[in-house]
């Protein structure tokens, strides 16, 4: 049995806590939060407790808090024994106190309160300072998901930043297609199947040739009317940008 606390409220907190009490061999043992609002939300399931102060001995502390509070926070287990991780994407492993057991636990995912999704897809990536709690925070993430893998503080920056690009940067487009539909009267509804189709489509191609359209044609006609289309500047110069890196890509420059 792993006894867990977990500190913080938000998003990520609030997954991982389900995903743990659905696991005889975890016990959480305290979901510790600042704001009562969030910590309601625990309520039934587990103990919480308001305030940083009485924090119970655990074989794992879960950090889920802020990137910027991370460091704050971790000094406020000074004393204690068990191993204490974080679980942000960009935030390097010696921020936590170099003097206790620290390592990372990494869940590769958009999460949101209340979106529900299935943690035993969500891959899980892993670092710790000593061996044997790399083998604790294997077993320990094993339990919850199927995808568990082992990246250090400089790989996970670069997947961190690689994640903005395929789900920050790519929903920003879908809001971008969004707002198109709306001002012109047009479901949204008509381009689901074709970004399930993009986001299928890489099971099986690389990126690299599941690419289709105009920049990658060179049908420079069709581009320019896009272009003539938006309303927005800023919109235009994405346009631009992103048809320049396509050509580019498939080698001709704009
Ligand atoms: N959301 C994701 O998709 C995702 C995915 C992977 C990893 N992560 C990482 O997981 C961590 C948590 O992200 P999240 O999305 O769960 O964030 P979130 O929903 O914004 O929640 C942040 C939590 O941090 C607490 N907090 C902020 N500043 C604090 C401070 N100075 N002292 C104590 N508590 C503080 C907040 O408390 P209040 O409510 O009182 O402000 C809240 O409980 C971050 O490191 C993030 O990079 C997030």
């Amino acid at each position: 049995m792993v006894s867990i606390s977990i500190l913080g409220t938000g998003n990520v907190a609030e997954h991982l806590c389900e995903a743990f009490i659905s696991q005889k061999e975890i016990k959480v043992n305290q979901v510790i939060g600042r704001n009562p609002d969030s910590l309601a939300n625990f309520k039934n399931k587990v103990d919480t407790v308001l305030g940083f102060k009485s924090i119970s001995d655990s074989d794992v502390y879960i950090i889920a808090v802020s990137d910027d509070a991370i460091s704050t926070v971790s000094q406020l287990l000074q004393n204690k024994k068990g191993l204490i991780v974080h679980t942000s994407g960009n935030v390097p492993l010696h921020v936590l106190p170099t003097n206790l057991r620290t390592g990372v636990f990494y869940p590769l995912q958009t999460f949101t309160k209340g979106q529900p999704l299935n943690f035993k897809r969500v891959p899980v990536c892993l670092e710790a300072k000593r061996e044997p709690d790399l083998e604790l925070l294997h077993s320990l993430a094993s339990l919850i998901s199927s995808r568990v893998y082992f990246v250090d503080s400089e790989q996970r920056k670069r997947l961190h930043l690689s994640a903005v690009f395929v789900n920050n940067f790519s929903n920003h487009m879908f809001h971008i297609a969004h707002e198109i539909c709306k001002d012109n009267n047009l479901s949204f509804d008509i381009l689901k199947p074709l970004i399930l189709e993009t986001t299928k489509k890489i099971e099986t191609l690389s990126p690299y040739e599941s690419q289709t359209g105009p920049a990658r044609r060179k049908d420079t006609g069709t581009m320019q009317t896009h272009i003539d289309l938006l309303t927005q500047e800023n919109y235009k110069e994405i346009y631009r940008l992103l048809s320049r890196s396509i050509q580019k890509t498939y080698g001709k420059e704009l």
